[in-house]
């Protein structure tokens, strides 16, 4: 079911601290950042030879990683995305299992222009996960 990772989101406090840590101290190649007013976050990618890490500090009031920050206010891993062939496939087998999908249970449009699904930490050993079609 599951393919490659595609990346690991870590929600960071301050997005151009994290990038010059990645760049600058990490020597990793890193994106312009991109605003995703849909998500609620701003995003850099620092690219890797075999997966992306992408460092996401909030955007707007209602930003998902707000929480997050609050809680772990230096930053912290935030998700994991794996890599599927058949989004609607995997969210229906997933359901059936008794996961939960978040949101309504719809893909949305991920920040690479696919679509993307998140399933319930406590279903998944207190991790978030992303499905990304590809
Ligand atoms: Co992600």
């Amino acid at each position: 079911m599951l393919g490659r990772v595609n990346h690991i989101a870590i929600a960071v406090p301050d997005l151009a601290a994290a990038t010059s840590t990645y760049r600058d101290t990490l020597g990793a190649r890193v994106s312009q950042a991109q605003a995703l007013p849909e998500h609620g976050v701003t995003v850099v990618f620092v690219e890797l030879p075999n997966a992306k890490v992408e460092l996401l500090e909030p955007l707007g009031a209602d930003s998902p990683i707000a929480a997050f920050l609050e809680k772990n206010p230096s930053g912290g891993m935030h998700h994991i995305c794996y890599e599927v062939d058949d989004i609607i496939a995997v969210r229906d087998q997933l359901k059936a299992a008794g996961a939960r999908v978040l949101g309504d249970g719809n893909p949305k449009t991920g920040a690479h222009g696919k679509p993307v699904l998140f399933l319930h930490p406590k279903d998944f050993n207190g991790t978030l996960v992303e499905l990304e079609q590809v």
